[in-house]
């Protein structure tokens, strides 16, 4: 039966009881870990949040009652003990921060019993993530996921600490609203007085905190749940949560200038990491050569080496037509792996295949020097010699090449330098590389839309050197845009905004949008620019993301209580689900086509 909490107070956490409480009586209140049975004996570990502390139960001290109740304890059980801090009587246990102490329990209560958890209450689980994720609130409880939800919320609260030294003001933006044009799909939500129109849930809290700097609010924050209907991985999340800022009087000096602060401030109190300033800044345009991705890992080399004109006007014709296409060709040197075996590379081979890659060209040097190559017999001895020059080849090296569009070529080198960097373990996994990566393209050409795209949203700041290019060449414009990448991961981004309406209505003219559909759109934020816009810009951080760095976790997921799975269900709750057809009929909405949950 369970019992009360009358007249009970907790006095400590399992692990803030130390030898400092010797001869103390305190209450502790947790899970039962284990009991152990040691003939006059019992000893359980009792654990909450902080910890695992070990409880004796000595029937002379505890009573036959207490005892006998101990006796029946089993694991995840809920009891609140009372009894008297003792130097431990056996070895000291040095793996438990409260390894060198017990309570000699004068005093028990069971709380609640528990039904045999479906999996083991312990760190590091091998139970796979479906069964954890169908019992949450099971998993919630095991050491490793409570280290990161505490994590998480420390650093949302050094977040808060910085922002408001250095004034901002922390301001809420509404959840149902209306579309966000961060260029993800929307979460609609029904409404019930106005039939037939929708409330998009935000992708980010974009415009109106451009409209709050226009309102004269120079300094905003926030802490801001964000939706996006996106496909899901492993840095990503339907629903997952931004710390988000925009600021008024600034360019971007003053943006990278407040945040490199704040992550030299959050890093060293979250997890003791030295972030030394100024962080590293690279334009896209080098980021993207230098290793084909807009979020380098710069934790390791390996870079690309574009060798289009090395190897322009040569006989192999894979090479020599992507130069034609317009496209280029570009390699890595894999140092010292110059005697991968033929199936291995094979398998790099279709690695970059799935990339989007028509083949991948290689060349090992052997230790004496000759070549191994899927490609020699159509290149001169001068030819090779002169390519392998240019990628710093020296003999046990292998030489990677993708000849193609520079997308594709850009693509497949940087994922293949990531693969193989994780296959030869190249990466140092203490090692936290903060990288700023400026000067986005404004544009970007969709093959599928046919049009240019903004590449970060329609309200991001040309550089006003190349606005001039803006009919000639739209996708040569640079914008005033900024990524802060950790490690190979986007942690955050942001740009200058526009506030001139002259820019922003033929930005919205590029982007294919016409002047009545730009202002059905956006009206509410071109009208507000009438009324006096500051010049603004800001930045938001995935904040799940930031904590599952500094986490080391494999998956986003880690970081988040109640997380999605990859088809963005709930487990636990089974949602999203079917509703009733009342609800439906009240908000004027007939369902055409229905899936049933697949969760039982
Ligand atoms: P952006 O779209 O780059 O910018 O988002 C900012 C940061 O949010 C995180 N993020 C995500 N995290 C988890 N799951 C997702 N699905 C997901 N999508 C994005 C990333 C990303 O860097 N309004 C602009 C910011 C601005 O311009 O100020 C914006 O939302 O870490
Ligand atoms: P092939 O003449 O098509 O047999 O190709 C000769 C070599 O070039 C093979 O090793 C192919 O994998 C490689 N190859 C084919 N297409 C490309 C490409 N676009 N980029 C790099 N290498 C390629």
């Amino acid at each position: 039966m369970a019992e009360s909490m009358k007249g009970l107070h907790r006095s400590h956490r399992c692990t803030e009881v130390s030898t400092s409480n010797i001869g103390e009586t305190i209450t502790v209140m947790g899970w039962v870990q284990k009991r152990r049975n040691l003939g006059s004996l019992i000893f359980i570990d009792l654990r909450d949040r902080s910890g695992l502390l070990q409880i004796v139960f000595d029937e002379p001290k505890v009573g036959s009652e207490g005892f006998a109740k101990a006796g029946t304890l089993r694991s995840e059980y809920v009891v609140a003990v009372t009894g008297t801090v003792e130097k431990r009587a056996a070895a000291v246990n040095e793996n438990l921060k409260t390894g060198d102490i017990e309570v000699i329990a004068t005093d028990i209560r069971i709380l609640s019993e528990s039904e045999t958890p479906p999996f083991p209450i312990e760190e590091n689980s091998l139970t796979k993530e479906d069964m954890r994720l169908r019992y949450r609130f099971l998993d919630l409880r095991r050491p490793d996921i409570q280290r990161n939800l505490m994590m998480k919320s420390k650093v949302a609260m050094l977040l808060r600490r910085f922002m408001e030294q250095e004034g901002f003001l922390e301001i809420e933006t509404p959840i149902l609203t209306k579309s966000t044009p961060e260029g993800a799909r929307d979460y609609l939500v029904p409404s019930r007085v106005h039939p037939g129109n929708f409330y998009a849930l935000p992708q980010s809290p974009q415009l109106f905190k451009q409209l709050l700097m226009v309102s004269g609010y120079d300094r905003y924050f926030q802490i801001a749940r964000c939706f996006r209907d996106e496909d899901l991985r492993a840095d990503r999340q339907p629903e997952f949560t931004q710390a988000d800022m925009e600021l008024s009087f600034v360019d971007v000096d003053d943006v990278i200038e407040v945040n490199e602060r704040l992550l030299q401030y959050v890093f060293q109190e979250a997890i003791g990491i030295e972030v030394s300033l100024p962080i590293q800044r690279m334009t896209w345009q080098e980021a993207m050569d230098r290793f084909g991705t807009d979020k380098p890992d710069t934790r390791f080399g390996m870079e690309l080496v574009n060798v289009s004109k090395t190897v322009a006007g040569c006989g192999f014709g894979v090479f020599s037509g992507a130069l034609e296409n317009g496209g280029s060709v570009r390699g890595i040197n894999v140092k010292g792996q110059g005697g991968m075996p033929r199936k291995k590379i094979d398998k790099l081979v279709e690695f970059a295949k799935g990339y989007g890659a028509k083949g991948l060209a290689y060349l090992s040097i052997n230790e004496d020097g000759s070549y191994k190559s899927s490609f020699a017999k159509f290149m001169s001895e001068e030819e090779l010699k002169t390519l392998v020059e240019k990628m710093d080849g020296q003999s046990g090296d292998l030489l990677l090449f993708a000849a193609d569009k520079n997308k594709i070529v850009w693509d497949v080198l940087g994922a293949l330098r990531l693969e193989l960097a994780h296959q030869l373990e190249l990466i140092d996994k203490n090692l936290y590389h903060f990288l700023w990566v400026t000067e986005f393209p404004l544009l970007e050409w969709s093959e599928e839309e046919n049009r240019f795209m903004a590449m970060h949203h329609p309200f991001t700041m040309p550089m006003e050197e190349d606005w001039d290019k803006i009919d000639s060449d739209p996708g040569a414009v640079r914008a005033k845009a900024y990524d802060i990448v950790l490690n190979g991961t986007e942690l955050g981004g942001g740009s200058v905004r526009i506030h001139q309406n002259q820019i922003q209505e033929k930005m919205l003219e590029v982007l294919g949008f016409t002047k009545e559909s730009a202002y059905e759109q956006f009206g509410f934020l071109l009208n507000a620019f009438k009324y006096g816009v500051p010049p603004h810009a800001g930045l938001a951080y995935g904040l799940d993301r930031m904590v599952m760095l500094m986490m080391q976790c494999e998956s986003i997921r880690d970081v988040i209580a109640f997380p999605k799975v990859k088809d963005a269900s709930c487990l636990m709750t089974d949602a999203p689900n079917v509703v009733d057809p009342k609800q439906l009929e009240e908000l004027a909405l007939s369902v055409d086509r229905q899936e049933q949950s697949s969760v039982e």
